[in-house]
């Protein structure tokens, strides 16, 4: 049982989403997952540039740490994305990651894997930040398991850390669980498959120009 955590924070491990995806990462390893830990802030993924080589080919021109985390979240069997809340979305440096994983969005490259997000906020308006977070990992393919997110100092208050901590642990454990016996959740069922049969429908139609996406469902798809 693998699991990606990615840490989409510049504050690394010492920040709010650190510390979070921390106590999240030991409940996981503590229910037997293998984890591996990414920090954005200190690999480089470099913003999209639009020439949408990866649809075409599959690969990305642009040389840095982007394939080594694709090929992590492509073995892995579990995501964890953590971010803090900016200006209600997440940090530039996990929007590039998002945007250079395009071609994995319109190959469904992640479906059926069991996802998790952590937000740490400034905050309590925290709400629109954990959405879309949440949106990526449903439309990327992924059950969602569960979201933490924390504001206003919340972890820097010895009443109120060891509940958010513990509320991440859990949430580790539950994705661990969840790994291991691999349910489907009925509620999401039909979101899951609304983004997985529109992008079918939208590589089938641009087949001539995305030859990469298209032999993709071809080779792994065809049969759902
Ligand atoms: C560029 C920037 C934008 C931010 N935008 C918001 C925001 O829109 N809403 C909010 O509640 N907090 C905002 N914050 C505060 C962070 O979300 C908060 O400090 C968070 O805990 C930082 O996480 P970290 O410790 O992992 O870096 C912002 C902070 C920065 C640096």
């Amino acid at each position: 049982m693998y699991i990606v955590a990615i840490n989409g924070s510049p504050s690394g491990a010492k920040g709010c989403t650190g510390r979070l995806l921390a106590a999240l990462i030991e409940g996981a390893r503590e229910s037997g997952a293998e984890v591996a830990l990414f920090e954005l802030y200190n690999l480089t993924v470099k913003p999209c540039t639009g020439c949408r080589t990866c649809q075409r080919v599959g690969t990305c021109i642009i040389e840095d740490d982007y394939p080594k985390i694709k090929a992590a979240m492509i073995a892995a069997d579990g995501i964890v994305l953590g971010s803090p809340n900016y200006i209600s979305s997440v940090s530039a440096q996990m929007k590039a990651l998002f945007d250079r994983s395009f071609s994995m969005f319109h190959t469904q490259a992640l479906h059926g894997k069991y996802g998790a997000g952590v937000i740490a906020s400034g905050g309590p308006m925290c709400q629109p930040a954990e959405e879309y977070l949440m949106h990526v990992i449903g439309s990327i393919g992924c059950w969602k398991i569960g979201s933490v997110v924390t504001g206003g100092g919340v972890l820097d208050d010895p009443a109120q850390a060891p509940d958010v901590l513990k509320e991440a642990r859990d949430l580790g454990t539950r994705l661990a669980e969840a790994i291991s016996i691999r349910p489907r959740y009925p509620e999401q069922e039909e979101a899951l498959e609304q983004s997985f049969e529109i992008m079918r429908w939208l590589v089938s139609e641009h087949k001539d120009i995305w030859p990469y996406e298209f032999e993709y469902w071809q080779k792994h798809w065809s049969s759902t």
